[in-house]
């Protein structure tokens, strides 16, 4: 059968490959710690359930208008006035079948062929390969060399004439970095300046560490509203990745064309789910703060273990649930015989023999580095990095 060259030049998503890894080790009896998903290993919020069963009890179980059901879109909008000032109208908000759908349709409006995207590397899996879907061209801009935070030279440097749009993470996946006042002001001042979408993903909004504080673009730059589609969802602050419920908000145009788009994709987002999540959004506050609070212990813990690992090094992050380590220093070096030859050999080695599955940086358009997510018990990350630094170790 003839596959198209899209298809075929398509790298799949390392992140679920390495959760697939670990989990047929773990079927095979293996005791493995996973690191992989960046999902949180909490149950999603009781409201939510018990709204997906009344409105399945209640039969809601048909399609539902395109852009989600209005009750959902209300409580989105009344969830950005009360957490960020912002106003939006229903009208101008589209619920998608998560947060990843949502930008790949984003990005369909906004692109054609032989279009530049900026993104800002280390990036998370699907930036890259959902521009390339549409023909058009990610303009890769590194922020290693300043914690992680885009410098603003470097962003002005990787505009043309070609740029439609710039991709703005934070907090961030995979560095945890989140964004400074002025770093992110500058950004979207750049954008206004050039003509560019601002694509917003702030899916880690709610999960920001000590005094660390989670920025929203159009608090700091309001002009750029015009321009600015914000991505959010349910997923990681709920603890919903499964139901699959994410949001975008933004100006009315490009918000039509997001939702005839997605109209010939999944049609509307499962009913039941969007449901779920407006029990979610109505009454799990107190959950996500509980949760935030666990994954801050988390975040405390992990760095103590981290700061004791030989031959890596490692920016402190603020924010979402990851750890970024650089093991350039051991490419080259072997374990058992078995040289590191880069960063994919490091976790693939690892996994084989600690069954501690992290994921390869070279996934995040940083090769050398890797990805730690966190979103496990206390237990499970002190045994996981126990038996991280037992073969860091045992490098040669
Ligand atoms: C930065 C970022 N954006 C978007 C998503 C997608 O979220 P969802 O599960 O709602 O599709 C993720 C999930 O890993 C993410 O890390």
């Amino acid at each position: 059968m003839h596959v198209s060259a899209r298809a075929r030049n398509m790298e799949p998503s390392a992140t679920l490959a390495v959760s697939a890894k670990a989990k047929s080790l773990k079927r095979e009896g293996k005791p493995v710690v996973s690191f992989g998903a960046g999902e949180p290993d909490f149950n999603s919020p009781p409201s939510a359930i018990r709204y997906a069963e009344e409105a399945m009890r209640g039969g809601q179980t048909h399609y539902t208008p395109g852009a989600g059901i209005p009750e959902l879109r209300e409580a989105v909008c009344a969830y950005y006035k009360d957490r960020f000032g912002l106003e939006y109208k229903p009208a101008d908000v589209v619920i998608g079948a998560g947060a990843k759908p949502l930008l790949y349709e984003a990005l369909g409006c906004l692109i054609d062929p032989g279009d530049e995207v900026i993104v800002f590397t280390p990036a998370w899996v699907s930036y890259v390969e959902q521009i390339r879907f549409f023909d058009g061209k990610a303009v890769l801009v590194d922020t290693s060399n300043n914690s992680f935070i885009p410098r603003i030279e470097d962003a002005r440097r990787a505009v043309t004439n070609r740029t439609r749009a710039m991709i703005i993470n934070t907090p961030n996946n995979p560095t945890g970095a989140v964004y400074d006042r002025d770093s992110l002001a500058s950004l979207a001042k750049l954008a206004v300046e050039r003509d560019i979408t601002i694509l917003f993903d702030e899916i880690y909004e709610r999960l920001v560490y000590g005094d660390s504080v989670h920025h929203q673009v159009l608090n700091l730059v309001p002009e750029a509203r015009d321009r600015t589609i914000i991505i959010n969802g349910v997923s990681k602050a709920f603890a919903m990745t499964g139901w699959r419920i994410g949001y975008a908000l933004g100006p009315s145009g490009i918000m039509g064309y997001l939702n005839d788009l997605q109209g010939h994709i999944t049609s509307n987002a499962c009913s039941v789910a969007q449901w779920a999540s407006l029990g979610a959004l109505r009454e799990a506050e107190a959950d996500v703060v509980a949760m935030h609070g666990a994954f801050s212990r988390r975040r405390d813990l992990i760095v103590d273990l981290m700061r004791e690992m030989p031959g890596v090094t490692f920016t402190e992050p603020n924010g979402a649930f990851y750890v970024w380590f650089n093991v350039e220093g051991l490419i080259g070096r072997s374990w058992r015989g078995e040289i590191i030859v880069d960063d994919a050999a490091f976790c693939r080695i690892l996994l084989d023999s600690k069954y501690v599955a992290l994921v390869p940086g070279s996934a995040f358009m940083a090769g050398g580095n890797v990805r730690v997510s966190y979103a496990n018990s206390e237990e499970e990350i002190r045994e996981g990095m126990r038996r991280l630094r037992e073969f860091l170790e045992e490098i040669d």
